[in-house]
């Protein structure tokens, strides 16, 4: 089964959307907020600097970066169209905030140009990280600095109880849409083979006690077994009520570690 983060518009519109409004919804959470604006505080923004996100999506991240580039350029990168259109719009009014169509492993930008590069839960989702990183290497002006922030799925979490079923949506999701649920664990060696200097990692717990950061598990888990044969409508639409109900009656617990990896070119 391949990972739907590698061609978003391959699911059609409705996957589309589906993902877009998860990435906004995931990037509003308060441990995600402090997660990005950690590592946005370790980058520097000189006057004229170049910052790109690669694997933007809608550039929820992107548009952080560019609050904080305010005397340089930011370019939201994303190899699906249906992403980048709705970024453009999400974007809309952002002098310093631009949108291309492009694939992380092939980018347009001349060697040593470039000041910043970010990855946001983009390598976990790719066949071989080693092609993006070796082109972050690529673009990157010597001391330019790459981020690479990505979630440990292996650990993904939504467990009150042995077997619960809302883990196994979970679970499902680390198993069907992520390309490397282990990436976390090879990050570091990775960054250091493409030639970076690595100056910062450290792993954050995700916690979700409210709000549908883990819908996404729990919603389109369930979509993709149903659109599988493996499980009839009633019990996706079954599995979205009790997440529901946790997250009213106050028992919801889910767990996602992630990573930020700071480095050096
Ligand atoms: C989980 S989303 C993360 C989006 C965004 N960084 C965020 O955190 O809101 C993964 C993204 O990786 C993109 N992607 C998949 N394959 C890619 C590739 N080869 N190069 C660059 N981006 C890729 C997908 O289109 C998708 O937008």
């Amino acid at each position: 089964m391949t990972d739907p983060f590698q061609d978003v518009d391959a699911g059609g519109d409705d996957f589309v959307d589906a993902v877009a409004q998860a990435l906004e919804v995931r990037a509003q959470e308060p441990i995600m907020v402090k997660i990005v604006e950690d590592y946005l505080d370790l980058i520097s923004y000189p006057p004229g600097g170049i910052h790109i996100e690669v694997g933007a999506g809608t550039g929820v991240i992107a548009r952080r970066l560019a609050a904080r580039a305010t005397t340089g350029q930011v370019i939201s990168t994303d190899p699906s169209p249906g992403l980048v259109a709705a970024g453009q719009k999400l974007g809309t009014g952002i002098s310093n905030l631009s949108f291309e169509v492009a694939g992380g492993a092939s980018l347009r930008f001349d060697e040593s140009s470039i000041d910043t590069v970010l990855f946001h839960t983009v390598l976990s989702h790719v066949p071989d990280p080693s092609l993006l990183l070796a082109e972050a290497a690529r673009v990157l002006r010597p001391g330019g600095t790459l981020v690479v922030c990505d979630a440990d799925f292996e650990k993904t979490s939504l467990s009150n109880f042995q077997g619960d079923p809302l883990d196994m949506c979970a679970k499902y999701f680390a198993e069907n849409f992520v390309t490397d649920k282990y990436l976390v664990s090879k990050l570091r060696a990775l960054v250091a083979d493409a030639g970076f200097d690595l100056t910062h990692f450290e792993v954050t717990s995700r916690v979700i006690t409210q709000g549908d950061g883990g819908m996404t598990w729990v919603g389109m888990g369930g979509q993709h077994m149903v659109k599988s044969g493996q499980i009839g409508p009633e019990l996706a639409q079954g599995l979205v009520a009790e997440y529901q109900r946790r997250k009213e009656n106050g028992s919801l617990y889910g767990h996602l570690p992630f990573a930020t990896l700071v480095a050096q070119r």
